[in-house]
């Protein structure tokens, strides 16, 4: 998988690709990262990459001559076209599906917008998905271009050690993951739940279904309603449900 990523502050993203996951990612090869510095594209002398908005108003907004420049050098000799992506708080909230959706892409171009936004010429002609991280507002599209790269890679077969490790996650299968314990089986008096210390593979996994339902139906009850359930699902549920209704109210 190839990211080409458009930014105005390229050494914003040493850190998080150049350590654990993703840097062994890119060491075998797996995925390619390249930075591209939107300055590089402008055609003035002063390097302009943003601009007044047109009505006036607060703030500044990104120049769409660079972004066609930068776009058009990356695109240029390729036979399939790549999907590109703007990030803004504007766009469509991110969530694992999507993250699925293009962990089956070749190469993604990630667009981080800045300032009061991005010409919007640039949406309407050159943007594939218009994607934000949340309901919130940061400073630019470069965090949330490291959030889709991170969630992107993982999702690719081998990157992460074991295959199995995806399966269980939070929000792969629609749910949240259940809990987890590792040694001490003691710490100050906190014990970890007796039936994982069993030895009871069937009960082990049941537990743990039952705990993943728990915790989405106390933390994202949504997430419950777009899920579809198994038969012992349904039955755990229920089970949750009474548990938590026969409890004496405080
Ligand atoms: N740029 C600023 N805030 C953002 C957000 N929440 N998601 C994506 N891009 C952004």
């Amino acid at each position: 998988m190839k990211f080409d990523i458009l930014t105005l502050f390229p050494e914003m993203f040493a850190g998080p690709f150049s350590d654990s996951i993703i840097k062994k990612a890119k060491e075998n090869g797996l995925i390619e990262i390249n930075l591209i510095d939107i300055r590089d594209y402008t055609t003035d002398k002063h390097n302009t990459a943003d601009d007044y908005p047109y009505g006036g108003g607060a703030g500044m907004v990104l120049k769409i001559d660079p972004i066609y420049y930068a776009l058009e050098d990356i695109t240029d000799n390729l036979k399939k076209k790549p999907s590109n992506i703007l990030l803004t708080p504007r766009g469509q909230r991110l969530d694992q599906k999507m993250v699925k959706e293009f962990s089956k892409e070749d190469h993604l171009i990630l667009i981080c917008g800045h300032y009061e936004g991005v010409d919007q010429r640039v949406s309407d002609n050159y943007i594939d998905y218009e994607i934000s991280i949340g309901d919130y507002v940061l400073t630019g599209g470069e965090i949330p271009a490291m959030v889709l790269v991170d969630a992107v890679s993982r999702m690719l077969p081998d990157v992460l050690g074991h295959a199995d490790s995806k399966k269980n996650d939070s929000y792969y299968r629609g749910i949240l993951d259940y809990p987890h314990y590792t040694r001490p089986r003691t710490f100050k008096g906190m014990e970890v739940p007796p039936i994982l210390l069993s030895g009871n593979h069937q009960l082990i996994d049941r537990w743990r279904k039952k705990e993943a339902l728990r915790k989405t139906y106390l933390m994202r009850p949504d997430l419950l309603k777009k899920t579809e359930m198994t038969e012992q699902q349904k039955e755990l549920l229920e089970e949750i449900k009474e548990e938590i209704e026969g409890e004496p109210k405080k």
